[in-house]
């Protein structure tokens, strides 16, 4: 099945990416969000990305305007109507998840594909709140969308083959690499990515070495592009702890338990670069 139309729930830094790399690919993409400042923010962030992208010229002006041309916003998941392929890209609540997959069952076509750009919440459960378990799917970009190569695809216990295929190919065509990954905690990244984040944060807090030192030796000594301190203030700490924890309660492993320091970081909402101080501090 191609992909004609589509909808993206969720208007903040993930689903706005998403949402344009899919305009970019010639979808037509319906942006929803309950909040209209936030849609308003992700459409804004959607047309500095394309002029950036037009500026280095990794994109043609007239396929930039284009792409935002077939981006329509809206604020209710009614708005999804009809469409063949949702991605849900809300904040990390299972229930908020759930709600919105059960909203987004009664209003897509059927036939149509539920993906989830989830993180950390297991597909099987969010497949079971629906009437259609088997075309629901993990579809996990990673940040900043429209910049990063990858696409981890993950299959729920009843996730179909034609579901696997159809989300392989519209990666593809948002010019995504794929993997695939089984529905346990934390997926490949996130599995290997965050206990490398909270190590770091263990070394912080032991004083091994300074952030800038810490953040570094890894970019020099491993070659990086980010230092895991800096990409844990880019992620968000609270993304971070929170992936942690779900690592920690689902894999029953005391290695994976998030560090205090991290935990006391979120504590004082010093969330990372969305708050404007992290590991390090950021102006607006
Ligand atoms: N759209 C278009 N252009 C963008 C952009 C966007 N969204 N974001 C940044 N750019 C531009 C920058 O403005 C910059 O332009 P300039 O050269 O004119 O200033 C250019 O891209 C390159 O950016 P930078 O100069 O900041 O430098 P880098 O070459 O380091 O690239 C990066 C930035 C791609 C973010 C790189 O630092 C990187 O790869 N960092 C690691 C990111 C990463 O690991 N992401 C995964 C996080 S894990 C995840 O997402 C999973 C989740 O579940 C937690």
């Amino acid at each position: 099945m191609a992909i004609e139309r589509m909808a993206v729930v969720g208007a903040g830094q993930m689903g706005s990416g998403i949402a344009q790399v899919a305009a970019q690919a010639g979808v037509a993409v319906t942006l929803i969000d309950v909040s209209p400042d936030v849609v308003r923010s992700g459409l804004s962030r959607i047309q500095k990305s394309i002029d950036k992208l037009v500026e280095k010229k990794k994109l043609p002006a007239g396929e930039g305007a284009a792409a935002m041309a077939r981006i329509r916003p809206a604020s209710r998941v009614l708005d999804a109507e009809g469409v063949q392929f949702a991605v849900e890209a809300v904040t990390e609540n299972e229930t908020l998840k759930k709600r919105i997959f059960v909203e987004l069952d009664a209003v897509a076509a059927p036939g149509a594909i539920l993906a989830s750009n989830t993180s950390s919440i297991p597909i099987t459960r969010l497949a079971a709140a629906t009437k259609r378990p088997d075309s629901v799917i993990g579809m996990h970009f990673m940040n900043p969308v429209p910049l990063m190569a990858l696409v981890e695809i993950i299959r729920g216990a009843q996730t179909s083959e034609a579901t696997y295929e159809t989300t392989r190919a519209l990666a593809e065509r948002m010019g995504k690499t794929t993997v695939l990954g089984k529905d346990f905690p934390g997926f490949i990244v996130n599995r290997i990515l965050i206990p490398m984040l909270n190590e770091a944060c263990f070394a912080l807090q032991e004083g091994l070495a300074s952030p800038e030192d810490i953040d570094l030796a890894m970019k020099l000594g491993c070659n990086h592009p980010m230092g895991p301190l800096q990409l844990a203030d880019f992620v968000g700490l609270d993304t971070c702890l929170y992936i942690a924890e779900v690592l920690h309660q689902g894999l029953g492993d005391d290695k994976y338990r998030p560090a205090p320091l991290l935990r006391q970081y979120v504590d004082a909402g010093w969330l990372g670069r969305k708050s404007g101080r992290g590991f390090y501090r950021y102006s607006p």
